[in-house]
Order: C-alpha cells, then structure tokens, then sequence
C-alpha cells in the first residue's frame, strides 16, 4: 500500500471547527483532521457511489460523491477511501466491513463521513465485492439515505463501541 497517500486537513478549510485530531489510518500513518459539528443533510433522490481497489484506494466516484465530499475528483482518485474517515466512527465498523467484503460477501452499514470542510454527513452503505474468474477484482459502495431513528442508533452503538476501543 505504498502509494496510498492522504494529506493532512487543512484548517483554514474548516472555520468552524470543534475539535483537531490526529487519525492513525491502516497503511497510511497519522492524519491530522479537524471536526465541526454540522451535518449536511444526505441529499434526497441521489445515490452516492464509489468503486475502490482491493486496498481501499478510490478509482471512481460520481458526482454526488464529488458534491458531498467537498473534495475535488481528482483528488479523490487515487486517494485511500479513508479520506473521509470520521473520528466518531469505531474501528470495528470498518474492521467488519472489510472481514465481509475481503470474503467476497456484502457488506451494509451506517457510516458518518468527514467533509473537507469538516461538516459530517451520515449515509445508509451498500459495499459489493466485485467478482471476476473467482477474484475479487475490486468494491464498489452505493450510498441511500438513512432514515433517521437508524442514524441515532448507530450513533449510541457507534459512541459505545468507540468508549470500548478507547479503553481496550
Ligand atoms: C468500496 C468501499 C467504500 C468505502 N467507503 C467508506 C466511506 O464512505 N467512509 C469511510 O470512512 N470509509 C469507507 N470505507 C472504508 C475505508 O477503506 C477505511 O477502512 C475506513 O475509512 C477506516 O480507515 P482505516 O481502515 O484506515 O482505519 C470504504 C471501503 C470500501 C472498500
């Protein structure tokens, strides 16, 4: 995974900002984020979708991808999907996520995604592992809406599981 590579934020891209921390990413190191406490609603109608590789680094993305990130397409390509890791999402979420897919079965979830202006938007996740001659060639994720009694439930099972991994 050497050439995965993921900049740091940059603060002056998030006016509001709450908090700054500093995110260990699989494969990558250290990235220094900063957080407000905005939420940009999920837009209604749209489907936001993205294909990685086998290591998670983005190779399309379509335009609600491009619209909600806040990052420009090509940035995004090429870049690790964790550019919009949140740090209020556990690691076992992700952890899960890619036990499914790695093994070729697909994986659904409640993920919080980080902006590059730091707000947050939740989304309801769909990820597929593409299979080709019997190997997965790469993952391709579809995002809907989520509905919001299951966004506050995994916001309580999300804020457990992290107070659990902080103090494992
Ligand atoms: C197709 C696909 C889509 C993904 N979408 C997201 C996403 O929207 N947000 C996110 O934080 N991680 C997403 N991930 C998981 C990331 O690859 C990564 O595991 C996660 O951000 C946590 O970072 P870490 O694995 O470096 O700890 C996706 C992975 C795949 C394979």
């Amino acid at each position: 995974m050497d050439r995965a590579k993921l900049e740091d934020m940059d603060p002056a891209d998030v006016p509001d900002a709450s908090r700054e921390l500093v995110l260990q990413l699989y494969g990558i190191g250290a990235r220094r984020v900063w957080v407000s406490d905005r939420e940009v609603p999920y837009p209604d109608g749209r489907l936001i979708v993205s294909t990685t590789d086998t290591a998670g680094i983005i190779t399309h993305c379509n335009a609600s991808f491009v619209e909600m990130s806040g990052y420009d397409r090509d940035t995004l390509v090429g870049s690790p999907h964790s550019i919009l890791r949140h740090p209020d999402m556990p690691a076992a979420a992700f952890q899960q996520l890619w036990d499914e897919v790695s093994a070729g079965r697909i994986w659904h979830g409640y993920v919080k995604n980080l902006r590059r202006d730091g707000a947050f938007y939740w989304v309801y996740a769909t990820v597929i592992p593409n299979v080709r001659d019997g190997a997965i060639k790469s993952y391709t994720s579809v995002r809907r809406k989520p509905s919001r009694r299951r966004v506050e439930e995994a916001e309580t099972a999300y804020r457990q599981a992290l107070a659990q991994e902080a103090s494992a």
